[in-house]
């Protein structure tokens, strides 16, 4: 029997599925390793990391204990509004040398939305001080998620979640971003028609209106949408020519889920702002960041400037303990060598789901991947009501049958996505793959598609 949500309100969920008599809500109340076990006491495989978020898993709860227990015990608060804490001094240094930027400065805030408005406002800022105040606009990608608070909505580009609320905040004009499913042009020309595309919005907009480009190194919408090789280099050699900033959002693809602290280091990027949350604490406590370089942040120190932004749990003590914690952690642990050393055992056994007649594409990277469901031979897509009944009637319930939590999703095209704690075994990611396999079968038999046996419950 399902639990009832009560009084909670659970995000971006139709609430109303849940009331008495309707769906099962998944409440978990536990934690070990990679798995989750719910109130029912059965277990799955968390292949989402809880939302791209549990670098480490669940075992390490007592571990990070220890870190907050004593720093409540020295000190439980002190903001950074002009005060600081010597954890949180600490773990600005140590982002600040992971940053691929020099001389980086690290603004603490308390997730990912706020992390990209402070990249947003330090951005404006900069551009303020340094004399070129007409910079009011930004670019941003196709489908691409930022945030939903009112100004990372504005970067954020999903019609649907934007469209009840006005406005945006930020002016913000989106160009394509770097999907090429179901592209014939080969890697480089498709590389150059994206920069060219930007260069265009760039002159039709105004080069000095511009203050950011906005980016995730892999695109998470959309389904784990990997750059062709020299668009990072693209785009810094674009914005360097215009004077425009380029920002990372990092908040998925940093912390170590592509193998890399930074996930932009993988594709030769060098942004001047990278924003971060979720990983940062393995989501032990709720922090982000956004990390700026040096050349950005130095008008913020002439003489009589203010930095108008301040959060007030940005840099809490007991996160940048835990933050701190978990970056030694992740050294003592060698999670990024694990998420390189199985990265390509992870990929075999993704690209061994192509031969599911449900599977179009399978693309990403690290411990990111995701699958393309299609219709037909043709890589169709499902309509709006198909993608109703695969989606959100079918999916979701059968992967949780399969002991396996994974994100269906639609922003864009259909996809189902994995993003496993970094330090699983192979047999782990193996048993990830194979619960995906089971519903991935059951969900083209369930759809009507040539060729899809059925499985029993994987
Ligand atoms: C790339 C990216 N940026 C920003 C955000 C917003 O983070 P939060 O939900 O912590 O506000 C998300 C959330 O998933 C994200 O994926």
């Amino acid at each position: 029997m399902g639990v009832d949500p009560g009084s909670l309100l659970l995000h971006f969920a139709r609430n109303g599925a849940f009331a008495p008599g309707g769906n099962d809500l998944l409440v978990l109340e536990r934690g070990e390793g990679p798995y989750v076990f719910d109130t029912q006491g059965r277990r799955y495989i968390d292949g989402l990391s809880s939302l791209f978020c549990c670098q480490l898993g669940y075992s390490y709860g007592g571990e990070f204990a220890r870190v907050a227990t004593e720093q409540l015990e020295r000190l439980p608060f002190n903001t950074n509004w002009a005060t600081a804490t010597p954890v949180a001094i600490e773990l600005a240094g140590k982002l600040s040398g992971l940053a691929p930027m020099e001389d980086a400065r690290v603004f603490f805030t308390s997730g990912g939305s706020e992390s990209v408005e402070a990249a947003w406002k330090i951005i404006r800022q900069h551009f303020v001080v340094r004399g070129e105040p007409q910079r009011t606009k930004a670019i941003a990608r196709d489908i691409a998620y930022h945030g939903v608070t009112l100004g990372a909505l504005s970067l954020t580009g999903v019609a649907r979640f934007k469209d009840p609320f006005g406005p945006p905040a930020i002016p913000t004009t989106h160009v394509s971003n770097t999907n090429r499913f179901r592209d014939d042009r080969d890697e480089s020309a498709f590389c150059a028609d994206l920069l060219a595309e930007i260069e265009r919005t760039i002159a039709a907009e105004g080069p000095d209106t511009i203050a950011a480009i906005f980016a995730e190194p892999m695109q998470n919408a959309g389904g784990c949408l990997v750059p062709p090789d020299g668009y990072w280099a693209g785009l810094r050699e674009i914005c360097d020519r215009h004077g425009i900033l380029l920002v990372a959002d990092e908040v998925i693809s940093g912390m170590g889920r592509l193998g890399e602290w930074f996930g932009v280091t993988r594709y030769g990027g060098m942004p001047d702002v990278i924003t971060i949350a979720k990983g940062l604490t393995s989501a032990h406590a709720a922090m982000g960041a956004a990390i700026v370089s040096g050349r950005v942040a130095a008008p913020l120190f002439e003489d009589g400037v203010t930095l108008l932004h301040g959060i007030t749990f940005g840099g809490h003590p007991v996160s940048a303990a835990i933050a701190l914690r978990n970056l030694e952690l992740f050294e003592e642990e060698r999670v990024l060598e694990n998420v390189r050393a199985l990265e390509p055992h992870l990929r075999d056994r993704m690209e061994e789901l192509r031969e599911l007649p449900i599977v179009g594409d399978v693309r990403g990277g690290g411990f990111f991947w995701a699958v393309e469901l299609v219709r037909d031979e043709e890589n169709g897509r499902f309509d709006a009501d198909e993608r109703e009944r695969l989606l959100r009637g079918f999916m979701p319930g059968r992967l949780l049958e399969a002991g396996l939590i994974a994100r269906a999703d639609d922003r864009g095209d259909s996809v189902v996505q994995i993003a496993p704690p970094l330090n699983c075994t192979a047999e782990q990611l193996d048993e990830v793959v194979a619960a995906l396999r089971a519903t991935l079968v059951d969900a083209g038999a369930h759809m009507g598609l040539a060729g899809a046996g059925a499985t029993v419950a994987a």
